[in-house]
């Protein structure tokens, strides 16, 4: 189970035909991308909806806190990533250094990062298309709309979006790099917008009080509680202090992406000082850019009559201004588009890398013959995110993605510590400062927030990497090209 595919075999297999990729990234490069996947869903949506029902406006700390743990972590997943001189995702650093077990649960739970991810932007994503749809006068029906709040409800618009990028990924379609700038500029466009005009419009009584008074959470059960809460015997609540560390455990899912950005370490020019300049520098533009957003929002409206499908756009609507919510809501889509569309080709490459190594049936790696795309990953993949997106409410799913991510965090941060101890020669692009200080501090930072996520949350976790033992002992491990070459079958 700790057999580990060499380094030089994970350079064969990989997408590149290169052994060397061309290291041509400077910092400015990574910040750029870093900002364009990082920016979405969770800053055009969550943002409203926990300030709503969790935090108030001390949804700003929120993101400050949720800001911290994600440049613990940054630091550590540069390091993995440069360690094993293979493009690709933290799946593949683990195959080569961990082991095959701790590589399929990080490739298992990669889906509820990547997949389930998709699903939440494209939920996002619908919003703010109904919200634009609305500011021209037309009102899509509510069955149409998403589940609300326990109400059964199919989100239409979600799930074509999410069918149409699976179409556009099967014929091998990629946005250029001048599309990608394009749609960053747009997306900070219009979060600058947000934060510029908004704040003509703040009224300082919105914000008191700041942290609104701890109250308990009304009817829902045990279970919907953060795992915190029940673990030190608090009556599970809603806002106060707790409610400023569970809202951190959810609009966390708005700095997810920069992981992806640390897997670019090895085509970068002088990785060690580009790569955390790259992260660090988008995370802090991001997590700016949050804080601002979050501040004049809370401040346009008070924080209990935000709403939650397109709460940015709303509020300049709740204020007169109706043109600039639909600015806004045209900027979000356009942007919200391009993240959708790269984690979902994140998932599809996972999944196929998983596939080729005989970890997962081998049909969903065979490549179309016109196309040259794991079209059968793609496929399937697609419809599932699809019924996902349209059927399952937005926390829920983000509160999946986020503990998903967070305890990858978790395994790429002692991943970090093992590697220096059982590879001391491997040479690293890029060292985390301070070992083990740091990927200490990342991890119980990232557990932090795991435990601040529902008790629910934690149970459909379980559930999840449950039945990922079961696919790898019942399939995996036996069909491992891997363990077929060492002839251990
Ligand atoms: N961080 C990305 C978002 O908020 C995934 O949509």
């Amino acid at each position: 189970m700790l057999r580990t595919k060499s380094i030089e075999q994970s350079i064969q297999d990989t997408e590149e035909p290169e052994h060397t990729l061309r290291k041509s990234l400077s910092a400015l490069d990574l910040t750029v991308f870093g900002v364009g996947v990082v920016i979405g869903t969770g800053i055009f949506v969550l943002t409203g909806k926990i300030a709503k029902e969790t935090a108030g406006p001390a949804v700003a700390l929120a993101f400050v806190l949720a800001g911290l743990v994600c440049a613990l972590a940054a630091l550590c997943y540069a390091e993995f990533a440069s360690t094993v001189p293979v493009a690709g995702s933290a799946y593949t650093f683990s195959y080569a250094s961990l082991g095959e077990l701790p590589a399929w649960i990080i490739g298992w739970d990669l889906v509820l990062e990547l997949a389930l991810g998709c699903a939440v932007v494209a939920v996002g994503w619908s919003g703010y298309v109904r919200s634009l749809l609305e500011t021209a006068g037309w009102r899509m029906p509510d069955a149409l709309s998403g589940p609300k709040s326990g109400h059964f409800g199919f989100d239409l618009f979600a799930c074509l979006l999410v069918l149409v990028l699976t179409a556009i990924l099967i014929v091998g379609m990629k946005l250029s790099s001048r599309v990608t700038s394009v749609v960053v500029g747009v997306k900070v466009a219009v979060v600058l917008v947000v934060v510029i005009a908004g704040s003509f419009f703040i009224t300082g009584a919105n914000y008191r009080p700041f942290v609104p008074p701890s109250e308990p959470s009304s009817g829902a059960g045990g279970l919907a509680a953060p795992l915190a809460q029940i673990m030190f015997g608090f009556t599970p609540s809603n806002f106060g202090v707790m409610g400023v560390f569970s809202a951190a455990a959810v609009v966390f899912f708005a700095f997810i992406g920069f992981d992806i950005v640390a897997t670019a370490a090895e085509e970068t020019r002088s990785p060690q000082r580009d790569v955390p300049r790259g992260i660090l520098g988008s995370l802090a533009i991001c997590t700016v850019l949050y804080v601002a957003v979050s501040v004049v929002v809370t401040g346009m409206q008070k924080y209990s009559s935000l709403t939650v499908d397109a709460p940015l756009a709303d509020a300049f609507k709740a204020v007169g201004h109706p043109f600039w919510a639909g600015l806004i809501s045209f900027g979000a889509v356009v942007g919200l588009t391009s993240v959708c569309m790269i984690l979902l080709l994140g998932q599809s490459r996972v999944f196929f890398a998983m596939s080729r190594d005989g970890l997962l049936p081998t049909v969903f790696s065979r490549v179309h013959p016109r196309f040259g795309t794991p079209y059968r990953s793609t496929i399937a993949l697609g419809l599932v995110v699809a019924v996902v997106a349209g059927f399952t409410s937005i926390d829920v799913l983000a509160e999946l993605v986020n503990i998903g991510t967070l305890f990858a965090f978790v395994v790429v941060a002692l991943g970090v510590i093992i590697l220096r101890r059982t590879r001391p020669d491997v040479p690293r692009a890029f060292r985390t400062p301070l070992v083990p200080l740091v990927p200490v501090l990342s991890v119980l930072a990232s557990l932090w927030l795991m435990v601040n996520l529902p008790a629910e949350t934690w149970l459909r976790f379980g559930v999840w990497m449950a039945l990922g033992f079961v696919v790898y002992f019942a399939y995996g491990r036996r069909h491992s090209r891997v363990g077929a070459a060492e002839g251990e079958r």
